[in-house]
């Protein structure tokens, strides 16, 4: 990461948990194709309901096939500063059980866990990566022929953290102004609720 890390809890939370944060600068630094295929496989090694391992990922490469599709379907205000990362990622779950076609319930829980590991994985190799709800699923289903079974649900914008002086104002201070977060004694009920 660019910088001195910034921890953000008091507590001695492991460092990967307590320096990540969702940068919208990245730099020009490359992802390599041995650290691309760390974060996939930390992604790969998560627990899922029944196995199931639900969790689809498209990945783009700047100037690669289908990264200007995948852009073009994020809302502009996130594809302002996400066509700096040098990689998207688009999450996505398959939708049923394959024992019995049914719905599964887990899936987006699943998916979850498994942007959480790769989360800490690439955290871990010093790069930094952002989330995105506020993208067009209809759209990138239909440019890059996503079959109905499959939900798409976010994207990563992965790339090397870079300097908050290289974005403009509002996003700047968001950049320097790391998020709060709710007390534990308001997320946490012990033996009744
Ligand atoms: C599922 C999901 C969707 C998100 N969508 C967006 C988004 O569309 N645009 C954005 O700028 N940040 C988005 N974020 C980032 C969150 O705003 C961010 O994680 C939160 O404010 C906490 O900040 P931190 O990650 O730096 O700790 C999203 C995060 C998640 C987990």
């Amino acid at each position: 990461m660019s910088g001195t890390p910034v921890r953000r809890s008091a507590l001695p939370i492991h460092p990967v948990l307590n320096e990540r944060f969702s940068p919208r600068s990245f730099s020009d630094r490359p992802v390599t194709d041995e650290e691309l295929e760390l974060v996939l496989e930390a992604a790969r090694w998560a627990p899922s309901s029944m196995n199931e391992q639900p969790w689809r990922f498209l990945v783009t490469r700047r100037g690669g096939e289908g990264h200007a599709e995948l852009l073009s379907a994020l809302n502009e205000s996130n594809s302002v500063w996400a066509d700096k990362a040098p990689v998207l990622i688009l999450n996505m779950v398959h939708r049923t059980l394959s024992r019995n076609g049914q719905e599964n319930f887990h899936a987006r829980h699943d998916l979850g866990t498994a942007i959480g590991q790769l989360t800490a994985q690439a955290t871990a190799l010093g790069m930094g990566l952002h989330q995105l709800g506020g993208f067009h699923p209809d759209q990138a289903r239909t440019v890059f022929g996503i079959p109905e079974d499959v939900d798409l649900v976010s994207v990563i914008a992965l790339g090397h953290p870079g300097e908050p002086e290289a974005l403009d104002g509002s996003l700047r201070e968001r950049e320097l102004n790391r998020t709060p977060r709710k007390p534990l004694a308001e997320l946490v009920h012990f033996g009744k609720f």
